[in-house]
């Protein structure tokens, strides 16, 4: 920011401090990533920053755009921009434009602030009443087709509201009802990631219950209706928790609608299936006196994530507590006798092998065997009961 800063006040060059830092540090809260915009050229100012400071710069020259990454954190720079929607819910055509109208086009007169690097004593560039709705914590919108023109703005203004505690105020909000079907105009990818992002807050909870109650988390998927695995989790959980815990109460036909919506890549899609499958193995998985080799069995072609998941929010503590010693200790147990050793005793190559290492493997997760003797022990009796013998 200090280099920044020295470049614009040198050249007086029109670079402003935008949105999300500029709220944060008027409400007293850690500033994370920094964006600014600039009237004039964003990724030639960027390249020129990149230099000084030995970053590297990524340039989206199309959207007029870069960003560094430096050690303590993200730096994003963008041309001046004013955003005109073809239709409800479309990406929106940008050309150049002012600070005012860069300002103007923005989501919430909270983030529709500025702050000027190039003056001696900066004061904020306030045009919307941010600061006011910023000391009576209201979450405003700055013109009545906000939320048409871009409804991931009706996930946003709930996740403002949320994590700083604010109220939304009355006409944002009657507007925001009214707009939760336009929801389902946004792209699946767009839908995602708004949801990424809510589910990225330190306390997701609040913030889809508070959708719940006003219509949008059916905008989501209309199948999201429970968040009562979420509320279970402690915060700060991996997103990927989050989201079997969000999809948890799913039948498995909800679940593949959601993927599809949500175009969901791999890694989601699978914890979203497993999860579901997990959820429908608890009967199982609480029978008294399940062998550590039968719950073995049940669960470890199941992601990590979504054992680790479903471990912390299952309504069943024996359910959870199983899979927790899983997790730590069964899938880690394996016979000390490898293929090579059984062939090494004469058993000849083939599927008996692969057969007999499964069999001494759930023979030691259930105490059977512990040492190299037992397992060899184990392996004639098994051979015997087979009608098969080793050549020793
Ligand atoms: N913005 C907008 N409409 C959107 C998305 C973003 O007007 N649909 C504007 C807002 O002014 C926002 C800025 O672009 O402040 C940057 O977007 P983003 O990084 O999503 O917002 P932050 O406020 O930085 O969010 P957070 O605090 O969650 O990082």
């Amino acid at each position: 920011m200090t280099e920044l800063r020295r470049l614009a006040k040198e050249e007086s060059l029109p670079v402003y401090l935008v949105g999300g830092p500029v709220r944060d540090v008027l409400i007293g809260m850690p500033i994370r990533d920094l964006d600014f915009v600039v009237e004039g050229d964003a990724p030639g100012l960027a390249d020129r920053l990149g230099k000084e400071l030995g970053a590297t710069v990524v340039r989206h020259e199309a959207f007029g755009t870069a960003s560094l990454a430096l050690p303590d954190g993200r730096v994003d720079l963008a041309t001046a921009r004013r955003e005109v929607y073809p239709k409800p819910a479309s990406l929106p055509q940008v050309t150049p434009a002012s600070i005012h109208e860069d300002l103007a086009r923005r989501d919430f007169s909270i983030n529709a602030l500025a702050l000027p690097l190039f003056d001696d004593q900066p004061r904020v560039l306030d045009l919307h009443g941010g600061v006011e709705d910023i000391r009576n914590g209201l979450v405003r919108i700055l013109h009545a087709n906000s939320f048409v023109d871009d409804p991931t703005r009706v996930l946003r203004a709930i996740r403002y509201e949320q994590r700083l505690s604010f109220q939304m105020e009355p006409d944002t909000l009657s507007r925001l009802r009214d707009a939760t079907g336009q929801m389902s105009l946004l792209t699946g990818d767009r839908l995602r990631h708004e949801l990424e992002r809510i589910l990225e807050e330190k306390h997701p909870a609040p913030v889809l219950d508070r959708a719940a109650q006003l219509g949008a988390l059916q905008g989501i998927h209309s199948s999201l209706t429970d968040t009562g695995a979420v509320g279970r989790l402690a915060p700060g959980q991996p997103v990927l928790v989050y989201l079997a815990a969000l999809t948890y109460p799913l039948s498995s036909q909800e679940a593949e609608g959601m993927i599809q919506r949500l175009n969901m890549p791999g890694p989601w899609a699978e914890v979203v299936r497993h999860t579901g499958e997990l959820k429908r193995l608890e009967p199982e998985l609480s029978v008294d006196n399940l062998p550590p080799s039968s719950l073995t069995g049940f669960i470890e072609r199941f992601s990590e994530q979504a054992l680790v998941a479903v471990s912390r929010f299952s309504s069943s503590p024996l359910v959870a507590q199983r899979i927790e010693r899983y997790l730590t200790e069964h899938r880690h147990v394996s016979p000390i006798f490898h293929g090579q050793d059984l062939l090494d005793m004469g058993i000849p190559a083939g599927p008996l092998v692969g057969q007999v290492l499964q069999e001494l493997r759930d023979a030691k997760l259930d105490g059977k065997v512990h040492t190299e003797a037992d397992e060899r022990t184990w392996v004639l009796e098994s051979l015997a009961r087979k009608g098969q013998s080793a050549d020793e």
